[in-house]
């Protein structure tokens, strides 16, 4: 299927790895340009490079803008580059787990920031060009954990809960009339390091090994496995497609049936 976005442009947050790399993977191999970012340079230069072998014959440019996307430099970095962003896709690390006995408010205003008001800035900065121009997609990465609260995370399940309740009324405002969606893509499993790393800390607190606390989840999933970042990206790039424009405010799950809810 051609999704009919070759030529537009991209912005994609958190992109040097993981899930953000797979959504830029699945644009360029679509022929879309992408400015990619992320706090690690070398890591994120070899990403570019990586995508740049696996861009569509069209050849899109692929530019790394090495910030952190939850500072205010750092998204100015991204837009002094000038682009008039088609398509934004919203992402950035998860808040740590923990007990909320120990949260302060410091670790509030820092999950918040990261995983509520990063991407309410972005939506600002570009909706109402997209809105112009006639055409825009906003996906925003958040988690499974919005649907399904998970008691640890309770730092995730806060704020993007926030974000989610922005971008439904955001998503269904004047702005839907002029080509523009905006939609919440919601992880579960997927492998990635994030998720390693989170295994790591499970085993250790339950002194198993890490191959046992991995079986143990994937046997939890009734696809039997974890998902891949490159399926992610093609969920993402299809609500990027011109034929996800009626898909708008919507929360996409995708965890290989884990969350048990029928609807
Ligand atoms: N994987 C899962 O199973 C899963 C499940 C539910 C939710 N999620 C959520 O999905 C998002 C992506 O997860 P992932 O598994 O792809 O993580 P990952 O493999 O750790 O990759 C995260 C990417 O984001 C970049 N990044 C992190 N903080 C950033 C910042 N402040 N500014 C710019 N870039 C930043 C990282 O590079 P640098 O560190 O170099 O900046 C890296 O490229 C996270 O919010 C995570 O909580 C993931």
């Amino acid at each position: 299927m051609d999704l009919g976005i070759a030529g537009r442009t991209a912005l994609v947050c958190g992109a040097s790895k993981g899930l953000g790399y797979g959504c830029a993977e699945a644009l360029v191999r679509e022929g879309v340009n992408v400015v990619i970012v992320a706090r690690g340079a070398e890591a994120l230069e070899a990403a570019a490079r990586h995508l740049a072998g696996a861009a569509a014959a069209s050849a899109p440019f692929v530019k790394p803008v090495a910030a952190d996307i939850t500072t205010e430099a750092g998204r100015a970095a991204v837009f002094a580059l000038g682009h008039d962003f088609d398509i934004v896709v919203t992402n950035a690390g998860g808040p740590p787990p923990g007990d909320f006995r120990d949260w302060d408010r410091a670790a509030w205003i820092r999950a918040v920031d990261a995983n509520m008001l990063t991407p309410i800035e972005l939506i600002k900065a570009t909706v109402d060009g997209m809105a112009a121009r006639g055409f825009g997609r906003i996906v925003n990465i958040t988690s499974s954990a919005v649907k399904a609260p998970i008691d640890v995370l309770g730092l995730s399940n806060g704020a993007r809960s926030g974000l989610t309740g922005f971008v439904a009324g955001v998503a269904r405002s004047a702005i839907a009339g002029k080509g523009v969606t905006l939609n919440n893509l919601l992880p579960g499993a997927f492998e990635t390091d994030r998720l390693k790393m989170t295994m790591v800390g499970a085993a250790q607190k339950a002194g198993k090994g890490l191959d046992a606390v991995m079986d143990q989840r994937r046997r939890g999933i009734p696809a039997g496995r974890f998902g891949s970042p490159a399926e992610f990206g093609a969920i993402c790039a299809f609500l990027c497609s011109v034929h996800a424009g009626y898909i708008n405010g919507q929360n996409v799950l995708a965890d290989g049936g884990a969350y048990t809810g029928t609807f």
